[in-house]
């Protein structure tokens, strides 16, 4: 059966223009005037543009002594609801576990899944094991991204010799590391020294990573990944001393990415000063939000192109998990939910206010990441031959978000009582349609893996580079007798 959707507006990372576009088989066969199809999708005045891609969320992910609500069936009707029509998870290794093994249990889980998704493998600890299996979890298994935690001190945290070598491996395989930029060491001296002191509430946790931890770690892993000759993308970048490392690693013609969430975007940090316990520890994360000079940092790198692409992290626990932490802020599981949110949010605060074009929005939410994880434009493309991962955007939509309504499986949302204007019409997965004017008509188990290969162009063009800049020895004619 084929789908055409008519009379709307193609918008892409880099062009907007009338046009059908037909679906067949999963794949888009057709983009111009005048197609005809078995079933008809009407986008008169929508925009019809690449389905969102979210480089970041943790679904059922063990943490802290729990593991996240939303797990990959929920998590992607989230995400399906709000337009993303793909995610990119991330297979945990407990330190000491192999990573083959943790990428068996996260197959486990992710058969459920109604959109297509994606892994990035975590290296939370280092041996020859993991230097062995990295080149596997490359080769065999599709996945180029390696993702390390720089806090999170005796849990997943390595430290600098252990993100050399792993920065150095993923130099040699062709694939990209990723980072949680946050110094560790100091993030648990800040943490005791405020419980010490009584700081024990909610906003105990924003006093424990200040932005200096932020910035400082970031700059340490730019240096790391340069003297190792690898790329970086920075996740969850959330203030101006990260967004400054990156912006001055790209002016020195460093692969640096950059990646601002949603919630720090448009949530500040007044919201763990809410005399309200549980209000401030539903939205405990790492990096917490930030103040307002921070978020204007954040938006005008989406504007410039120094921060590239807008995820959610989405880790969402409900207020029962988080009460885990009534007495020790420490103790409240780290995380916020945001999958069905990012798109209304940022085509609100983005393109409703004039920060962003409708075409940034698209770069920013979908085909960016998807060249830089190498699945471009098989995803994040509005082209013949693209997965049909399509949102149909309904410019004059509007809701005001409410936990009441949503899909996501928690009891709260971060962005309660925001109006949003720029919604999903249609949504479809490669071809199905999922969405409906907000009705959800999803299939369990549609969703497939999608594989990355290694060796994308900025790996092969930065490793020519190194190559051609490496140390070498001079070559002399007369070498003098040793002095000994
Ligand atoms: O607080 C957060 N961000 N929770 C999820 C794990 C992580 O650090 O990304
Ligand atoms: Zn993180
Ligand atoms: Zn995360
Ligand atoms: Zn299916």
């Amino acid at each position: 059966m084929s789908t055409v959707i008519k009379n709307g507006t193609v918008v892409t990372a880099d062009l907007s223009y009338s046009a059908d576009v037909l679906v067949e088989d999963g794949v888009i066969t057709a983009i111009g005037p005048n197609l005809t199809g078995d079933e008809v999708l009407d986008a008169t005045g929508c925009y019809v543009m690449p389905g969102g891609i979210d480089p970041h969320t943790h679904l059922e992910m063990p943490f802290m002594g729990t593991y996240s609500t939303d797990d990959f069936e929920s998590g992607t009707r989230a995400a399906l609801s709000g337009g993303t029509t793909m995610v990119v998870d991330f297979a945990l290794p407990s330190p000491g576990q192999g990573l083959l093994d943790a990428l068996q249990m996260w197959d486990n889980k992710s058969g459920r899944a109604a959109c297509d998704y994606s892994y990035h493998m975590a290296v939370t600890w280092w041996d020859k094991q993991v230097f062995d299996e990295m080149a596997v979890v490359v080769r065999e298994r599709g996945i180029n991204t390696f993702k390390h935690f720089m806090a999170y001190k005796g849990a997943l945290m390595v430290n600098d010799d252990e993100l050399y070598a792993s920065f150095q491996r993923c130099a040699e395989l062709g694939a990209t590391p990723l980072v949680h930029a946050e110094n560790g060491d100091v993030v648990a001296e800040l943490s005791a020294k405020l419980l010490a002191q009584g700081n024990t509430g909610p906003e105990g946790h924003a006093y424990s990573r200040p932005t200096q931890v932020e910035g400082e770690a970031t700059n340490r892993a730019i240096m790391i990944a340069d003297m190792a000759g690898a790329p970086l993308y920075v996740v969850h970048t959330s203030c101006e001393e990260a967004h400054e490392a990156i912006r001055r690693a790209k002016m020195q013609g460093k692969r640096v990415w950059g990646e601002p969430l949603i919630q720090h975007l448009t949530l500040d940090e007044s919201e763990y000063f809410n005399a309200d316990w549980d209000h401030a520890a539903r939205r405990v994360m790492s990096p917490p939000f930030r103040n307002k000079q921070h978020q204007d940092s954040l938006w005008a790198g989406l504007q410039s192109g120094t921060l590239s692409c807008v995820a959610t992290d989405h880790c969402a626990f409900t207020t029962e998990q988080k009460r885990y932490g009534v007495g020790d802020f420490t103790k409240i599981p780290n995380g916020t939910g945001g999958l069905e949110d990012r798109l209304p949010m940022l085509w609100t605060y983005g393109v409703g206010t004039g920060r962003l074009t409708p075409n940034e929005f698209v770069a920013v939410t979908s085909t960016n990441i998807a060249k830089i994880l190498n699945c471009y434009p098989k995803k994040g493309a509005i082209l013949v031959g693209s997965d049909a991962d399509i949102v149909v955007w309904d410019p004059e939509k509007s809701k005001t978000i409410r936990a009441e309504n949503q899909v996501s499986a928690i009891d709260y949302n971060v962005f309660e009582g925001k109006e949003v204007k720029g919604l999903p019409r249609y949504v479809l997965t490669r071809g199905q349609v999922a969405v409906t004017d907000g009705a959800l008509t999803e299939e369990r188990g549609h969703g497939r893996f999608v594989p990355r290969p290694p060796n994308g162009a900025v790996n092969t063009a930065l490793s020519t580079w190194k190559a051609l800049t490496a140390p070498r020895p001079v070559e002399r004619s007369g070498i003098p007798a040793s002095g000994v």
